[in-house]
């Protein structure tokens, strides 16, 4: 297809719909059949598509499309990938519903219009186990709520749009939880469990009602271009949690939320040390964060499973609370080594540097006094930071110090407001070079040194994704 016959399917679908599109009535009383030419990319196209409005799919914001969505998705689910899997498409409209399960050789794709609206009806929420590397829910000890856009024990899964959007609808949750009022813990946007290969981008999500993208016990992971956003004072609504995850991409992000933007995970306490599923080989390019409660990447707390070779560059923080946060504490376990950060911009923070040994919060009583993690080889270099209240807080374990820490090249412009003390370190090891203002004795100053970061690919780098394209001809 040519690009003016492109050009014309794009503008005739624009004008079909009514430029004002959120808002207009697609499903009013003249039905209109549509076409559309969409361009997207994806680790992989595929062969057969259909619309969610084939499967009774109405977009009016009221009307349930629970039903819809899963009939859909079991009706494609039925395509494996020898027959080149299968798209369900969501047109513009605002389509209302409760939890569905994905398949696997599956995308997902969101028109740039189209609006998904969680239920705010706690019975549509099936309650499902606690993860078994946490021992019980987040909020609640027990189960959990499924989240709305839910899988396990796939392969190759693709969540994607041009920019379409999932609304959590979170206030009800909020209020619950600050009431105390939950039964079970509270649905996160986008869970996949036990599967591999899976590709989140090129969407906006808002208002989850906790936790938004939370991949477990996966790997093979592109998260790319997606925007979140959430109150600053919400509960929880930490953006990205990869958790017991190998080999993860998370790029080009922007996160506004209420608690930390990425949060790197793998369990808590003995039951994180019990699973033992570490994560690993992640990068972390060109993310924009602002969390003025929270952190920018936090390493933890949950890390009993371990956390080695993280990578991050191209970070902005604007009014964060602090840029790469390492917490743990005893009973936790597990490790937290070879972290690689590079390039990172900071604009108004409380702490740049934070380590935190004793952050406490147990699942039950149940954890063991002699599980002490251990942190090592942690790297943070190119670094610019401004309005900045107290440079670092570093706080290691008492006789289990945190090791090799290095910094270098790290300016940090004090705010007018800032603490006497610019650094303090306790239970800390390491190194420094080019840092201001100048960082306590326990990172030494070795001149010349340039901090580590690899300069080899992680494997998910060598994934590319193809141009897939999508015909919709639908009512
Ligand atoms: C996301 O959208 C951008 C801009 O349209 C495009 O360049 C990029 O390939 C998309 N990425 C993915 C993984 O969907
Ligand atoms: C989705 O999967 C979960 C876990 O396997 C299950 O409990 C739930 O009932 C499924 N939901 C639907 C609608 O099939
Ligand atoms: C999913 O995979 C996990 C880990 O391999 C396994 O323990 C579990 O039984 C699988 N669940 C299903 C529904 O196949
Ligand atoms: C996607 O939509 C969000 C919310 O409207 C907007 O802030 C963001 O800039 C959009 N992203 C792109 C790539 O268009
Ligand atoms: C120091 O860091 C800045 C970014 O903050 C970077 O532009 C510059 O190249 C770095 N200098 C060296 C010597 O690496
Ligand atoms: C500096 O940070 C304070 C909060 O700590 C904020 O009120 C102020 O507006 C910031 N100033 C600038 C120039 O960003
Ligand atoms: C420095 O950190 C230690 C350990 O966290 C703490 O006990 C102490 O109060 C801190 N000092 C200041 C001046 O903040």
């Amino acid at each position: 297809m040519n690009l003016q016959v492109v050009l014309l399917l794009v503008l005739g679908f624009l004008s079909a719909q009514n430029v004002n599109g959120r808002k207009s009535h697609h499903h009013g009383h003249h039905k209109q059949h549509i076409k559309g030419y969409f361009e997207y990319s994806a680790i992989n196209c595929r062969a057969h598509s259909a619309s969610l409005t084939d499967f009774g799919g109405v977009g009016d914001g009221i009307t349930s499309n629970t039903k819809a969505f899963q009939t859909a998705i079991d009706h494609l689910g039925q395509i494996g990938c020898n027959d080149g899997g299968s798209l369900l498409f969501v047109p513009p409209g605002r389509w209302l519903t409760g939890s569905f399960n994905l398949t696997s050789h599956f995308t997902l794709f969101l028109h740039q219009d189209a609006v998904l609206l969680a239920t705010q009806d706690e019975n549509e929420w099936a309650v499902i186990d606690p993860l078994p590397s946490y021992g019980r829910g987040r909020d609640t000890v027990g189960g959990r709520y499924i989240s709305l856009i839910f899988g396990t024990n796939l392969t190759d899964v693709v969540i994607t749009g041009n920019n379409g959007t999932i609304n959590g609808q979170g206030t009800v949750w909020w209020d619950k939880f600050h009431k105390g009022e939950l039964t079970y813990t509270r649905p996160y946007l986008i869970e996949i469990m036990y599967s591999t290969n899976i590709q989140i981008s090129n969407l906006t999500l808002i208002d989850s009602p906790s936790w938004n993208v939370h991949p477990i016990y996966s790997s093979n992971i592109i998260i790319q271009g997606i925007t979140i956003l959430a109150p600053v004072r919400s509960p929880n609504t930490d953006g990205i949690n990869p958790d017991s995850c190998t080999n993860t991409r998370i790029e080009d992000c922007y996160i506004v939320s209420g608690d930390d933007c990425v949060a790197v995970k793998s369990g808590w306490d003995e039951y994180g040390i019990a699973f033992g599923m570490p994560t690993k080989q992640l990068v972390i390019r060109r993310l924009t964060c602002i969390s003025p409660t929270s952190a920018v990447i936090a390493l933890g707390s949950e890390m009993s499973g371990g956390i080695q070779d993280v990578r991050a560059e191209d970070i902005l923080a604007i009014n964060s609370e602090s840029g790469v946060r390492i917490k743990s504490g005893i009973g936790r376990g597990g490790f937290v080594k070879d972290i690689f950060v590079k390039g990172f911009t900071m604009k108004t923070m409380k702490w740049a540097f934070w380590m935190t040994g004793n952050y406490g919060s147990h699942p039950d009583d149940k954890w063991d006094p002699n599980a002490i993690p251990i942190v090592q080889n942690i790297n943070y270099r190119d670094m610019v930071a401004e309005n900045v209240t107290m440079a670092a807080r570093l706080e290691g374990i008492p006789g289990d110090p945190f090791t090799g820490i290095c910094i270098s090249n790290v300016t940090i412009e004090m705010a007018k407001s800032a603490k006497k003390l610019s650094w303090n370190c306790t239970d800390i090891e390491g190194i420094s070079s080019d840092v201001t203002p100048r960082p306590c004795d326990a990172l030494p100053v070795q001149g010349g040194k340039t901090c580590d970061f690899p300069e080899d690919n992680l494997p998910i780098d060598n994934v590319k994704v193809q141009l897939c394209s999508y015909k919709a001809n639908y009512m």
